[in-house]
């Protein structure tokens, strides 16, 4: 790919921008010696204002979703975007979100460029499981774990039940939760259908990945241990 149209699909402007970018001497070689739009070089040499030009296509990164930020590009109020370079809005393809967290939800959040891993992380044919720390209003009856793994929760205005999920009781208003879909505020109204409120929603882990000690509203992107720990099934 010729570098223009490279640089331009990560982000940093329009062809046209880009080609001035380079009549501005701004893109150089690790030596900073001025690159042309013509030149072959490798991805990791290429500099932009002095900084490493940012990875190519085929990035995985984990943020830390804060409370009250909306999983969206163009949305009222505080967006997910707001917490990542702004150059990762503007390449193409996007870096996406992998399915979302409501608003009021916090933890860990996936996002890619790489369609094809997209599909895999979030769709529930691979059953990829999702774990969420509940808080709730009410104290627990006791017959939801069996509800939850039954299969046959229906929740209002679905066509399918809910596939199992697997619920541990921490105490009685806390529990971990643990979905292989990823359907509409589907924890909120898995609770709602029992009688029970959600308060407090976290999502700690998807596969074998865990948020661990990213801080809140933090991303990196993972490296080739943490993709692969992902696809690793861990118990529920
Ligand atoms: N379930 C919900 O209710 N909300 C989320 O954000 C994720 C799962």
């Amino acid at each position: 790919m010729k570098l223009v149209k490279l640089i331009a699909n990560l982000g940093y402007g329009s062809r046209k921008e880009v080609t001035a970018m380079f009549r501005s001497g701004r893109i150089t070689d690790a030596n900073g010696e001025v690159l042309y739009a013509d030149d072959q070089i490798e991805h990791d040499q290429i500099r932009i204002d002095d900084e490493p030009l940012d990875p190519p296509a085929g990035v995985l990164l984990m943020l830390h979703k804060p409370v009250g930020y909306t999983c969206s590009t163009k949305d009222h109020g505080e967006l997910i975007y707001e917490l990542l370079p702004p150059r990762f809005r503007l390449r193409s393809p996007i870096v996406a979100n992998v399915g979302r967290l409501d608003r009021d939800t916090s933890g860990l959040l996936l996002l890619t460029d790489d369609g094809a891993l997209l599909h895999r992380i979030s769709s529930p044919r691979h059953k990829l499981p999702k774990f969420y720390e509940v808080t709730l209003a009410r104290d627990l009856k006791g017959n939801e774990e069996a509800i939850f793994a039954s299969g046959k929760l229906m929740l209002e205005s679905e066509k399918e039940p809910l596939a199992p999920a697997h619920m541990t009781v921490i105490s009685n208003r806390q529990v971990r939760i643990t979905v292989t879909e990823g359907r509409y505020h589907q924890v909120r109204r898995m609770f709602a259908a029992v009688g029970n409120h959600v308060e407090t929603l976290h999502r700690s882990q998807i596969g074998g990945l865990m948020l661990s000690d990213l801080m809140v509203a933090e991303w990196r992107m993972l490296n080739e241990t943490e993709r692969h720990l992902l696809f690793t099934q861990p118990p529920p």
